[in-house]
């Protein structure tokens, strides 16, 4: 009796596992897709709008090998040791508007001068602010993106691209942390576009 009994419990277990397991498999793929779809941010249309920007950050010298470089200057937490900063304005799907490009230094030996001599070794993401009219009214219609050196766009550690409304909604993020800056336009350097 007790056997069988293990016997009944042991074909439970294999039914629970053969037929629960990918039922439950299924409902957390959708749920979880249907999340990634909601998400404002990561799509494939913001990675490729982020492209975009970047070319035409790369013809006005704002990025890539031939850039402006202005002098770097200490820098504090997430940006990096070392930052510089500049503001211009680019022409992306015949918009013009204006962007805050944020190239940001770290690594071994970093420092402003050796940043000063020798910038691309040591920088490790370009982060940009792109106003987009009519983008994101909540959020000053900014568009957020974080490059690598190379322009590829980079990822969350939940593997989201970091391109569009970035984690807008959540708890942190580019537009969480940036409501906190002081003045009204969710920039911290300056208040200029506020106006
Ligand atoms: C935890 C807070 C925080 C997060 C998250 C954050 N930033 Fe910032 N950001 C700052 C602070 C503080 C400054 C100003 C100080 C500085 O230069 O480091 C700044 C400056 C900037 C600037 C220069 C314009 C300005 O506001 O002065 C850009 C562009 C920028 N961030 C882009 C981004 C992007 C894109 C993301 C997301 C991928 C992001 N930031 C995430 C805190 C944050």
């Amino acid at each position: 009796m007790k056997n069988q009994t293990r016997k009944h419990s042991s074909i439970r277990n294999v039914i629970q596992q053969n037929i629960l397991r990918p039922m439950l498999a299924t409902v957390l793929i959708t749920l979880s897709t249907g999340s990634l779809h909601a998400a404002p941010f990561g799509s494939a249309e913001d990675i490729g709008y982020a492209g975009k920007v970047w070319n035409a950050l790369q013809q006005a010298q704002l990025a890539g090998s031939g850039r402006i470089v202005s002098t770097p200057y200490q820098g504090s937490h997430p940006h990096g040791a070392i930052l510089n900063t500049i503001d211009s304005q680019i022409t992306v799907e015949g918009q013009q508007g204006t962007v805050i490009v944020k190239n940001n230094y770290g690594g071994e030996g970093v420092s402003k001068q050796a940043v000063a001599n020798n910038p691309d070794k040591y920088l490790m993401a370009v982060t940009v602010m792109f106003k987009r009219p009519g983008y994101d009214a909540d959020n000053k219609d900014w568009f957020w993106v974080k490059y690598a050196a190379d322009g590829s766009v980079m990822k969350n550690p939940m593997k989201m691209a970091l391109a569009g409304r970035v984690a807008k909604g959540m708890p942190e993020g580019c537009i969480a942390c940036h409501k906190a800056a002081p003045g009204d336009d969710m920039v911290f350097n300056h208040n200029r576009y506020a106006q």
